[in-house]
């Protein structure tokens, strides 16, 4: 198939570079002209592992190509992917002035029938929004079929989680339309749902509402579990190995963040909304996970009081490891808190320290590896599970800080080890 793929963020970059993978001829359109020129040259913009060897290769194969013309990205396609961002909106709706953008190009610029499939997440119905909104503006006599086909891929891992995921969800409300993207997406090797468009919608929603409210489930556990004597290690793996619960997302910690999950559970709950429905659970996660992003301060704060002029060690910044990505991430608040009491903050992070500092306040001191954050502090904090903080031993603190007191936002360390040293240990759900 001669598909084209609009927006070259990781799920539009990722999406046409492995459907190029399966044997598609991807063109990928981007109104940003660097950007192109750089994946032109093979280069990705974003760190996802495998992706830049997907691009070399289906660039030199010919099967994958860039450009910022719509005109030549759209010649003689069979199917327009859309994958630009909708971010949210203040009211938590998602704001969908990329996706417009997009259909006015197309309006502009389409001469032959197309299938239009929406890879960006949007509320339900808007599917039908997009089809309206192109064919309202239509300059040739084309005809536009719609479906929608959302992504279940975690930033970081998406090349992966494309071939290895646990199903590919396509909707459309014609049997014509489904039989095709089911041929497009064959080359996965996954189980398919076919579904009408609104449905399909509701699934990816419904999917990262689903994993929020499991993971701020967990969080209450082990709020709960610390003050009554459990251990939320045990708990979690005692519930994760009944299968109908499922041992995933499960890890107790700060709260989730990220550009996907604080989004999309704000945006149901104004779908809801809007269809006069009061949805009370995702109300409460939404809060919930609002409160979890404070309780790493209130530990702190319980411990000393005051932390006026004290120098606090933060580790790790972004919203979760192996990405660069702070947005929502709970650093941020904790990190504003704790200037505000006063706190001399030093942070480390393997790869988010360029885009915290934009987002960070001022007055933040920025080191180059966790022994200088960490050396000679009176507090030590660990925000991000990163490979090499879970690694770096526990022994350590002593031999850095004077009276090592450590709070473990994200379990890196079992109990077992930590009682071996002198550090005064606090995490997540666990005796202190
Ligand atoms: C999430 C979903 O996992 C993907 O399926 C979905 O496609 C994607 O959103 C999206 O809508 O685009 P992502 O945001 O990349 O992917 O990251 P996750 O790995 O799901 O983690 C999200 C947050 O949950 C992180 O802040 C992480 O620290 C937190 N989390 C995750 C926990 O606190 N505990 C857990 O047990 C698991």
């Amino acid at each position: 198939m001669d598909i084209a793929v609009i927006g070259t963020g990781y799920v539009g970059l990722v999406t046409g570079a492995c459907l190029a993978e399966v044997g598609n001829r991807v063109t990928c359109i981007d109104i940003d002209e660097e950007k192109v020129a750089t994946l032109k040259q093979g280069i990705s913009p974003i760190y996802e592992a495998g992706l830049e060897e997907l691009l070399r290769e289906n660039i030199s194969r010919s099967r994958l190509d860039f450009t910022t013309d719509y005109e030549e990205g759209l010649a003689g396609k069979d199917i327009v992917y859309i994958a630009v961002g909708t971010p949210q909106n203040d009211d938590g709706s998602a704001d969908l002035t990329a996706v417009e953008a997009v259909c006015r190009s197309l309006s502009r610029h389409l001469t032959q029938d197309v299938i239009i499939v929406t890879k960006s997440t949007v509320p339900v119905g808007t599917n039908e929004y997009i089809k309206a909104l192109i064919e309202e503006n239509l300059e040739g006599d084309v005809t536009i079929n719609i479906a929608s086909n959302p992504e279940f891929l975690r930033q970081g891992s998406a090349v992966h989680d494309t071939f290895n995921g646990d199903r590919i969800v396509i909707g459309a409300d014609s049997p014509e339309v489904l039989d095709v993207l089911e041929t497009v997406n064959a080359g996965f090797n996954l189980p398919i749902v076919r579904t009408n468009l609104r449905s399909a919608e509701m699934i990816k929603y419904a999917s990262n509402a689903f994993l929020a409210t499991k993971i701020s489930f967990i969080n209450e556990m082990a709020n709960l579990s610390e003050r009554i004597g459990a251990n939320i290690d045990d708990v979690s793996r005692g519930m994760g190995m009944d299968r109908r619960i499922g041992e995933a997302f499960l890890n107790a910690g700060i709260g989730y963040g990220g550009s996907c999950f604080p989004k999309d559970t704000r945006a149901i709950i104004s779908v809801a909304q809007e269809a006069s429905y009061d949805m009370q659970i995702l109300e409460n996660v939404v809060d919930s996970n609002e409160r979890q992003r404070g309780i790493i301060v209130d530990k702190v704060m319980d411990r000393f009081q005051s932390i006026k002029g004290k120098k606090v060690a933060v580790l790790g910044l972004a919203f979760k490891p192996n990405t660069d990505d702070v947005r929502e991430a709970p650093s941020i608040s904790v990190i504003e808190k704790l200037l505000d009491e006063g706190a001399e903050v030093h942070t480390f992070d393997p790869a988010a320290m360029e885009n915290a500092r934009k987002v960070l306040p001022e007055g933040v001191h920025y080191t180059d590896s966790i022994e200088a954050a960490v050396k000679n502090a009176e507090i030590a904090i660990i925000l991000t599970e990163w490979k090499e903080i879970k690694e770096f031993p526990i022994e350590k603190y002593e031999s850095l800080m004077e009276n090592p007191v450590v709070f473990d936002g994200r379990n890196c360390f079992t109990l077992a080890e930590v009682e071996k040293t002198g550090v005064e240990y606090h995490s997540i759900g666990r005796p202190s």
